[in-house]
């Protein structure tokens, strides 16, 4: 199984909902750490209890880049293949996401490219939009901003705030994120799909010179 670390700052509840597909077997993923740059965020100690090894370092005083670093050592200590973040509000450097390329994946709580950032739920409401939802990606070093690999719509009812809306896209987060996650994984493991990477990577490369 391929093994994942997941990273959170707060409540944790995505990081729940991963840790519990992955107690299916047929999951073709495990949680090998949950790391956070809170000590007292909340989802430690549930991953603690489910019996996950976790690490928690405060960014207060350490550049970007030094906490960075400090969380890499030990996803890799952790023999983590995978990053999920799940939560985690902080920006990452460009050295970090770059070490990770590929292999680390975010949940935002809109239908990207609409909605980066934060305030997602009243900004959709103010459009007038009637569907909200949320999107995994692979992260990049713009906020927000890499390949989205699976999305949510979630209808936007009368009488809807930004808080009734965000637990019901909540919901669908929990779902969407393991699902992709696991399909993510089963795709990287595929010859057929590295080939491909290959080819586009190759085609990318022969564009550029
Ligand atoms: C989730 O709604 C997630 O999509 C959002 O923070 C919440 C974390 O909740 N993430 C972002 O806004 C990232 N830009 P959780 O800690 O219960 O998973």
């Amino acid at each position: 199984r391929a093994k994942v670390a997941i990273l959170i700052s707060g409540r944790g509840s995505n990081m729940a909902a991963l840790l519990y597909a992955a107690k299916a077997e047929a999951c073709p993923y495990e949680v090998v750490l949950v790391a956070s740059n809170n000590p007292k965020a909340p989802g430690l100690q549930l991953a603690e209890a489910e019996g996950i090894a976790t690490f928690a370092h405060p960014h207060k005083g350490l550049s970007r880049e030094e906490h960075d670093q400090i969380m890499h050592e030990a996803i890799v200590a952790a023999g983590a293949d995978y990053i999920a973040l799940a939560g985690y509000m902080r920006i990452l450097s460009d050295e970090f996401v770059g070490k990770w390329q590929d292999r680390m994946l975010n949940i935002h709580p809109s239908l990207l490219p609409k909605y980066k950032g934060l305030d997602t739920y009243q900004r959709a409401l103010d459009a007038g939009d009637n569907h909200a939802g949320c999107s995994v990606h692979l992260v990049t070093p713009e906020l927000d901003d890499g390949p989205v690999l699976a999305q949510t719509e979630v209808a936007i009812l009368p009488g809807d705030t930004a808080d009734i809306l965000a637990d019901r896209v909540l919901i669908a987060e929990h779902q969407l994120y393991a699902a992709a996650l696991a399909k993510y994984v089963t795709r990287e493991a595929d010859p057929d799909w590295i080939l491909e990477q290959v080819r586009i990577r190759a085609l990318a490369l022969e564009e550029t010179h």
